[in-house]
């Protein structure tokens, strides 16, 4: 467990906003907050925050003393509220969407059974993100080359998901196999997941990590020194749209026009076949104080200038060399093919 941790019945996270400098690890006591460790991003990630959201729902049932009725109609009122916590990232809307249909199941029984199905169920949603990451890697690693330099954008690795992470899982297993993977990483403006994160996961895992400036990318792949760019989703349309952090889009435009590959790992829970294109994705706008301060500590703008501060951006699916899913790697034409492989029963 790197990022969260279920123990004694207690919901521990690792608070991300603290890293590099220091490990903290906080117990998550109710859903308020749960609620304020995803919307704070001390929790992120897209599968990550589904995982912790389902603990969270089950820790809650744990401790709420009420009579059934009551009982059931706070924890949908909890479950509505995480869901509205970050609306980019499907997989949070998902994995609350699973503890649902399990309330649904067991409403007829028992307030403990309830609360052992609801538990049963994250524990299952955990391990499943966990073997999801094992299988992205297994499909994906097949793309990387020996000696490969690899560009990667926002942190998609263990930091934020349950298991070794998305686009960070294959770049962890060819490192295994060959050695010699480089990876560059975008320091991700403006919360700096890149530079405070994915540098500091990579550099535990002891691979060779550059670190760049967001807008130092292109540069880098007219040079000739990428030879292929991993990044994670927090949502994907039915055509092949990717949602992903702000500043995936101006990567992939680059890639294209330096022929550089472009590659996009999730797993099938990041997936929402209700959206037929990318332009039907919510993205999340956060405070302005994250564009006009570094990490909320120094002013580097006027503080009455205005701001905009979109969390994510939508990459089209012709920017899109192949999308690596646990299910296998999907290429265009995405609206056939996604269809095809997310319906495949495993
Ligand atoms: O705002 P964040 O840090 O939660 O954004 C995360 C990303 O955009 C990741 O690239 C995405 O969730 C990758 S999935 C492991």
């Amino acid at each position: 467990m790197f990022s969260i941790k279920f123990k004694n019945s207690k919901l521990f996270f690792l608070d991300q906003t603290k890293l590099p400098q220091k490990e903290v690890w906080k117990e998550c006591k109710n859903v308020r907050e749960g609620f304020l460790a995803i919307k704070e991003l001390k929790v992120r990630g897209a599968p990550l925050i589904g995982v912790f959201a389902a603990y969270c729902i089950a820790v809650y049932a744990k401790n709420l003393k009420l009579g059934k009725e009551r009982f059931l109609g706070e924890l949908k009122r909890a479950i509505m509220g995480l869901k509205l916590c970050r609306p980019t990232a499907v997989n949070l809307r998902w994995a609350l969407s699973e503890l649902e249909k399990v309330i649904l199941q067991n409403s007829g029984k028992s307030i403990d059974a309830i609360r052992k199905a609801l538990l049963d169920e994250a524990q299952k949603i955990y391990k499943q993100d966990i073997e999801l990451c094992e299988k992205m890697a297994d499909f994906g690693v097949k793309l990387i080359k020996s000696g490969d330099n690899i560009l990667t954008h926002c942190n998609a690795g263990f930091l934020a998901t349950a298991g070794e992470g998305t686009a960070l899982s294959l770049i962890y297993k060819a490192q295994k196999i060959y050695k010699n993977i480089k990876v560059y990483a975008d320091e991700t403006r403006p919360l700096l997941q890149g530079a405070r994160l994915t540098a500091w996961e990579l550099t535990k895992r002891r691979i060779n990590c550059t670190l760049i400036c967001d807008n130092m990318a292109a540069y880098l792949m007219q040079k000739g020194k990428i030879d292929k760019i991993f990044v994670g989703a927090d949502r994907i349309a039915a055509n092949g749209d990717v949602a992903n952090k702000i500043g995936t889009y101006s990567v992939a435009v680059a890639a294209k026009y330096h022929k550089v590959p472009f590659y996009v790992v999730a797993p099938f829970s990041t997936f929402d076949l209700s959206l037929s294109n990318g332009g039907q994705i919510p993205i999340e706008e956060r405070d302005s104080c994250e564009v006009k301060t570094v990490l909320g500590k120094i002013d580097i703008a006027p503080k009455n200038v205005k701001v905009f501060n979109p969390a994510f951006d939508v990459t089209p699916s012709r920017l899109i060399t192949a999308i690596v899913s646990d299910r296998g790697i999907i290429y265009p034409p995405y609206d056939k093919n996604i269809k095809k492989l997310l319906s495949k029963n495993i």
